[in-house]
């Protein structure tokens, strides 16, 4: 499959065969500081959750690959700002706070401006050249921020395409399932010795689950079998020797894992609800018991928040209108993994070469007035930590083993499922469409097609 990007400027270790991913591009220098010069100051990066600044003053600092950007709440909305003092550059914020009448001041020489970035004092004015003194040049520059899905989006580049022309149909999906409304519970942080990809496709695809996390496995293999195992000449599917209701134990078991598993996600009070239908009526043949279940069990989740006062959506509604995957990812470096009222949200930024920093918050719906105080900082943990749930320890443990794995001897290429592991070759091939300088309209387009492409097929991206 030829994306057509040949013409444009060269870049090192390309994606050539869609199928096969070079093994340099997770650990060669070249490679890692033309992703940092040609893709990253072009793309939306996640800056933080919008609960973090509730209110006007309220300010946070997100860094990423040494730039680092105050977004900040206004009356006139969300801001942001590049974060270097205008007299000799000292950054003016670090971490986050609020300061709706101080506004920020520089610890160096004192120099201040409100929280529009406009400069409010420069200290012994006198003593310097009016050409240094230009309003316009003292002013903070703003950096491009837009919101969505709860959190706002910082972009270097004011020539990107919008962030929702970006995210594309997926954010509309999203929205019905009211991912602005959810609010984190809890932010845990890791350095992974990894490439900042590799620790990213570890959560592309479901085929690891057999392997890594086997007490899932165990619990649902039927479901696992049926996506992922080769069908067995004329024998009966394995999920057709057990009744209907051991079917429906097996998936609550499976979801009760994923609920410890992930401390979230399967978030506790969907379980709870969940445990009160293991008796309801269902038909005898299995498919149709496990609709019936489900379905019943999503207007349970619905009708139970709803009377909590949450904002829960029409989950049985949706199901059939906006269907959604179990992992969605919205591109470079943010997902979201919904399951019934909650998700699980991840963000990958790179250290080095060989080095990520990896944050999960659990996310749920609260009744409006009764959300919990922000989570304003990751807790950060080492990598190998058994403090981290189950889920994301088991993922972990792969990951440095296989950054380690990719610098064999004669190892040259990943080999991918061109049927289930697509989302890793294709958001590898629009990287590609960043170093080689395609055009932003098309790279948005491009990445309309990672919508729904979790465990998806290998795309051709137009490019
Ligand atoms: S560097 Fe900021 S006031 Fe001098
Ligand atoms: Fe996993």
């Amino acid at each position: 499959m030829a994306d057509g990007v040949d013409a444009l400027r060269p870049a090192p270790f390309p994606v050539v065969d869609p199928e096969r991913i070079p093994t340099k591009r997770y650990y060669d220098e070249e490679f890692y500081r033309l992703e940092n010069e040609r893709m990253w100051p072009h793309v939306w990066q996640m800056a933080c959750r919008l609960e973090q600044i509730p209110n006007v003053g309220d300010w946070i600092e997100y860094s990423n690959l040494g730039k680092s950007v105050i977004v900040v709440r206004t009356k006139d909305g969300v801001k942001a700002y590049h974060n270097a003092c205008r007299h000799r550059g000292v950054q003016l914020a670090k971490g986050h706070g609020s300061c709706e009448t101080q506004g920020f001041t520089c610890p160096f020489h004192g120099w201040r401006w409100n929280i529009e970035g406009k400069n409010t004092f420069v200290y012994g004015k006198h003593l310097f050249s009016e050409k240094q003194l230009e309003q316009a040049d003292l002013d903070l520059p703003a950096c491009r921020v837009e919101l969505w899905g709860g959190c706002a989006f910082i972009n270097h580049d004011d020539n990107a395409p919008a962030l929702r022309d970006c995210i594309g149909p997926l954010a509309d999906r999203l929205d019905q399932y009211q991912v602005d409304k959810l609010r984190a519970e809890w932010c845990y942080g890791a350095v992974l010795p990894a490439n900042w990809k590799v620790a990213m496709e570890a959560f592309m695809e479901g085929y690891h689950v057999m392997r890594t996390h086997p007490q899932l496995h165990e619990a649902a293999g039927p479901l696992y079998q049926s996506m992922y195992q080769e069908p067995q000449g004329h024998a009966p599917p394995v999920n057709m020797r057990i009744s209907s209701r051991d079917n429906i134990l097996a998936q609550f078991k499976h979801m009760e894992l994923l609920s410890e598993g992930m401390a979230g996600m399967a978030h506790a009070k969907d379980v709870e609800t969940a445990s009160t239908l293991l008796d309801v009526d269902l038909p005898e043949d299995q498919i149709q018991a496990l609709m019936t279940w489900y379905g019943i069990l999503n207007d349970q989740v619905t009708k139970q928040g709803r009377a909590r006062g949450e904002p829960t959506p029409d989950l049985n509604a949706l199901a059939v209108s906006h269907p959604i995957k179990a992992v969605e990812f919205i591109y470079p470096n943010y997902f979201l993994l919904p399951f019934l009222s909650s998700m699980s949200a991840y963000r990958i930024r790179p250290l080095g070469p060989e080095s990520c920093l990896f944050e999960i918050w659990s996310l749920t719906l609260f009744p409006e007035g009764k959300e919990p105080p922000p989570v304003m900082d990751t807790v950060m943990l080492p990598y190998d930590s058994k403090e981290f749930p189950p889920i994301p320890q088991q993922d972990y443990s792969n990951i440095p083993e296989q950054q380690i794995g990719l610098h064999a001897d004669g190892f040259e290429f990943m080999r991918l499922s061109k049927d289930i592991e697509g989302l890793i070759s294709n958001y590898q091939r629009l990287i590609d469409g960043y170093l080689r300088g395609a055009p932003p309209e098309k790279l948005a387009k491009a990445q309309h097609k990672l919508g729904g492409n979790f465990d998806g097929p290998i795309h051709d991206l137009g490019l």
